[in-house]
């Protein structure tokens, strides 16, 4: 497996790939991976011959208030897990090699990043599209593996890959699960033991959620809403948003919606931890 550290150097290797008929596939990531990213890796090893991991901690996606400097990183141990999933290269660039001092342009939306995740993290999508859009540029991909985890990025990154008509196929893996039902997150790691068992609420939440939304479609969502953020509040959990919306377009859900993206955002003692599930009619 190689191991690239500057932007140049992956590109070229990319454009190698390429000149020699081969098909890229992309896992973007933070690092601290962890089964769900294997997930993510196992689906890229299906769909290209080439399975490219980027590895990097994105700065610009983060704001100040918020834990850049603290995230957790294990490089080694990611290396190991991307090796043991077949990625062909692994990409870790250095901040600095990534964004000029002076750098000027960003690519945001202006939509979809303004509800759920958006309200309080406002600059974020902003960072994520303009990192990813910078990956593509470098690794090539004909395919980009997100996970359904980070549900509101997965959509506006697949509304960003139609509106700047970039040549990559958006492949969606399944939220991966621990044996506690948590959705697993590299902030898990943040959790401690009793938090982490209050934290449950959030994956019993939309267990729920998902089994009334099921039976009863868009008439179910006050009463789901309602529920969680009960049942969160009642565990020790700050509810950051609780909704439910049209997987569309991240608008309001109506009669007419064909499906739907329930999504929560609550803080277990300083960890802010998502979730959700996606209800199809
Ligand atoms: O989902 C993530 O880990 C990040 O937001 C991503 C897509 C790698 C961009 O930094």
């Amino acid at each position: 497996m190689k191991i690239f550290h500057q932007p140049g150097e992956l590109q070229a290797y990319a454009l190698e790939c390429k000149r020699s008929g081969k098909r890229i596939a992309l896992v973007p990531t933070m690092g601290f991976l962890h089964a769900g990213h294997a997930s993510l890796i196992d689906i890229a090893r299906e769909r290209g011959d080439e399975v490219i991991v980027s590895i990097f901690v994105n700065p610009t996606q983060f704001a100040p208030n918020e834990d850049l400097d603290k995230y957790p990183r294990d490089f080694e141990n990611d290396c190991r897990l991307c090796e043991a999933h077949g990625a062909t290269a692994v990409f870790a660039p250095a901040p600095e090699s990534m964004y000029a001092s002076d750098r000027s342009i960003w690519v945001d939306e202006t939509t979809l990043s303004k509800v759920l995740c958006g309200k309080s993290r406002p600059i974020h999508f902003r960072g994520v599209l303009t990192v990813v859009s910078k990956l593509f540029n470098l690794a090539l991909p004909d395919v980009a593996v997100f996970g359904k985890k980070d549900a509101q990025q997965a959509i506006i990154i697949k509304r960003m890959v139609r509106d700047l008509n970039f040549p990559v196929e958006i492949v969606l893996g399944d939220l991966i699960r621990d044996t506690d039902n948590v959705a697993m997150s590299s902030r898990n790691r943040y959790l401690s033991e009793d938090e982490r068992r209050r934290a449950r609420s959030i994956s019993e939440s939309v267990f729920y959620a998902e089994k009334q939304l099921k039976a009863q479609g868009v008439a179910a969502v006050d009463e789901v809403v309602e529920y969680a953020r009960k049942h969160i509040t009642e565990a020790g959990g700050v509810v950051d948003y609780v909704e439910v919306r049209d997987s569309s377009d991240l608008e309001a859900p109506t009669a007419s919606s064909c499906g739907v993206l329930f999504a929560v955002a609550a803080v277990f003692g300083t960890t802010r931890l998502i979730d959700n599930c996606f209800v199809d009619f």
